[in-house]
């Protein structure tokens, strides 16, 4: 094989992020690799809550619409990201005209209209939603979003049972981040397992996989995947990307340390990656995809969050004019030497 979605085609998906610049085509040179090297995708941004309905019951979907053409001209299996997130939803959505927040029923109803207005326009079309994305806290706790504060746990289910009844084929997943956090992996499995346990169809688990070159580690990842596929799940990596500087949570707000200098710590590659970190990146990519191969009856896709590394949200968060090398292509879209590494591997 001499691309990735030819080298995995056997194992699992190998899927992509697309931003607006190429489900509108407005790339050729990136559209150009996304359809030679994936047979997967997933909108980076456009269907998240605050894009598709903007206001209570104005619903945008141009963008999406597009996306799922795109998905569907080009014989691609499309995932649906995002229907409840507590991040990029609108405000709209948990407070009523005088800004108070919504109550219970009403909140619930809100979630309903949402939930199957999207899934019933896609309808046979996407093949599974990221239903609920983030709900629980690294410490395996639930995070107190407001879906949590004013519905409480059944938030969830409520969710999954809306987006079923609007698509009974469509897969439908849960999907989080730092899922190789012990506390937290146990506290989403415990979770899931509830659903499942009430009759909640749950299809699989998205591992988001935002990796460091340090954190986490194969052995507690692997850990992961056998907890959630002990479930009776699929399993999922669904927005891969490693940022090769410093972890950011250690720069921010009062943890800013004395000899804190901005170029050195928050942008220390501008011009190019050096050899000794393009080799550690490499090896992580290695390492991760070959115990998702070694797994890969429990896994069945692989997406990475972007095509090339100037698209990667990674430059930008937590603060913005980061140059970051995340992804397997680079700011040109050539094939990271990486891209060669793997395909040998599968
Ligand atoms: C990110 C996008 O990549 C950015 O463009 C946007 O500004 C913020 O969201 N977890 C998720 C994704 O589930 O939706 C997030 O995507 C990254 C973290």
């Amino acid at each position: 094989a001499t691309v990735l979605k030819e080298a995995f085609k056997d194992k699992f998906y190998i899927g992509t992020a697309l931003n607006l610049d190429q489900i509108w085509e407005r790339n050729a040179t990136a559209v150009g690799v996304v359809k030679e090297q994936f047979n997967a995708i997933v909108a980076e941004n456009c269907m998240k809550s605050m894009y598709l309905q903007p206001r209570e019951g104005e619903f945008y979907f141009k963008d999406a619409d597009k996306f799922v053409e795109f998905g569907e001209k080009n014989n691609m299996h499309m995932v649906g990201h995002t229907l409840i997130w507590h991040s990029q939803a609108p405000n709209w959505f948990f407070t009523d005209r005088q800004g108070k927040e919504v109550s219970r029923d009403v909140l619930i109803e809100r979630m309903r209209q949402h939930i199957t207005t999207v899934v019933s326009r896609y309808k046979g079309r996407i093949k599974g939603w990221d239903v609920v994305n983030e709900a629980i806290l690294d410490n395996g706790e639930w995070r107190d979003s407001k879906f949590y504060k004013i519905i409480g746990k059944d938030f969830i289910k409520l969710a999954f049972e809306f987006a079923h009844a609007a698509d009974p084929d469509a897969e439908l997943y849960y999907n989080d981040y730092s899922t190789a956090v012990p506390d937290k992996r146990e506290g989403i499995a415990n979770m899931v397992s509830d659903l499942i346990a009430q009759g909640v169809r749950v299809n699989g688990i998205g591992m988001q996989e935002h990796h460091q070159l340090d954190n986490p580690s194969v052995q507690e990842v692997e850990k992961t995947i056998l907890a959630f596929s002990n479930l009776g799940v699929s399993v999922m990596v669904t927005e891969m990307d490693i940022t090769v500087l410093p972890s950011p949570r250690r720069n921010i707000g009062a943890e800013i340390s004395e000899n804190f200098t901005y170029d050195k710590e928050m942008n220390p590659f501008p011009d190019g990656l050096p050899a000794e970190k393009v080799r550690q990146l490499n090896g992580r990519y290695v390492d991760f995809f070959r115990l998702y191969l070694k797994h890969q009856d429990k896994i069945s896709r692989v997406t990475v969050w972007g095509v090339g590394d100037g698209d990667s949200w990674r430059n930008g968060w937590p603060m913005r004019g980061r140059t970051d090398y995340p992804l397997l292509f680079d700011r040109e879209y050539k094939p990271k030497s990486i891209v060669a590494e793997l395909i040998k591997m599968a």
